[in-house]
């Protein structure tokens, strides 16, 4: 007893080193299960995790919050986890030319209107989708868009903890999931490609305010 006491008391005193890091840590509740705990929304990922009969290894985890502002709850919308069906760790470059199952999960950390995460999409995406249309406003991957922002539009609200998985394939497929459910399947390189580079490109959605990126956890993965 004396021992488990003195051990928390050490990981208390880490507290406040943890809480100013972007770096997410090994949530020390759940290291025996080696959970992997997103430091702004507290959401924990699996290092690893059955999809659609399929085991994926955790790469890097992630926050998307409004204008850069993450450490107001208001502004957190989502944290995404990022998975390979390979346990071999990877980087941005090899995720977004490989190819591979790859696949990423992002956990609602409040109520959001299905329409409201549409509208984000269709923002993020539109210019990657013209510019891989070389600049044309109309084409299949813009078709897709539509057929993608539909999954979104549709669902009047995705709840705080509630699951959207978006797998894109080896060959070219992109498979969404809420809650496990499979809802689209849309074949579209160029959708496919848009939205990884949303969130592992040069010129992702983290860096615009901030400068943060995905967190990558090769080798977090790997120890024990
Ligand atoms: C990313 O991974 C690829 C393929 O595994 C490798 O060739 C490349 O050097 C890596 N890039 C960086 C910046 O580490
Ligand atoms: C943003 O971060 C990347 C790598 O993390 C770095 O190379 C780049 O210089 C940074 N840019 C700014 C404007 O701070």
């Amino acid at each position: 007893m004396a021992m488990a006491g003195s051990r928390r008391m050490g990981l208390l005193a880490l507290l406040p080193l943890l809480s100013n890091s972007h770096d997410a840590v090994l949530s020390h509740s759940n290291a025996y299960e080696k959970n992997v705990k997103e430091p702004f929304t507290g959401i924990e990922f699996e290092q690893q995790k059955q999809i659609d009969n399929n085991d994926y290894h955790l790469q890097a985890t992630a926050v998307r919050c409004m204008l850069g502002q993450c450490k107001m709850a208001m502004a957190r919308a989502y944290a995404i986890g990022l998975y390979t069906e390979d346990k071999q760790p990877v980087n941005e470059t090899a995720v977004l030319t490989g190819a591979m199952n790859r696949i990423l999960v992002l956990v609602m950390d409040k109520d959001v209107a299905g329409h409201h995460i549409a509208k984000g999409f269709d923002k993020s995406l539109l210019p990657r989708i013209r510019k891989a249309q070389a600049g044309s406003k109309r084409g299949s991957g813009k078709d897709a868009l539509r057929d993608f922002t539909k999954c979104f539009n549709r669902e009047k609200t995705l709840k705080k903890g509630s699951e959207v998985a978006l797998l894109w394939t080896p060959d070219n497929k992109l498979v969404v999931y809420f809650d496990n459910q499979m809802r689209a399947v849309i074949e579209s390189p160029i959708l496919c490609r848009a939205v990884f580079d949303m969130y592992l490109g040069e010129d992702s959605i983290f860096r615009k305010y901030r400068n943060m990126s995905f967190t990558f956890h090769g080798g977090a993965a790997s120890e024990t």
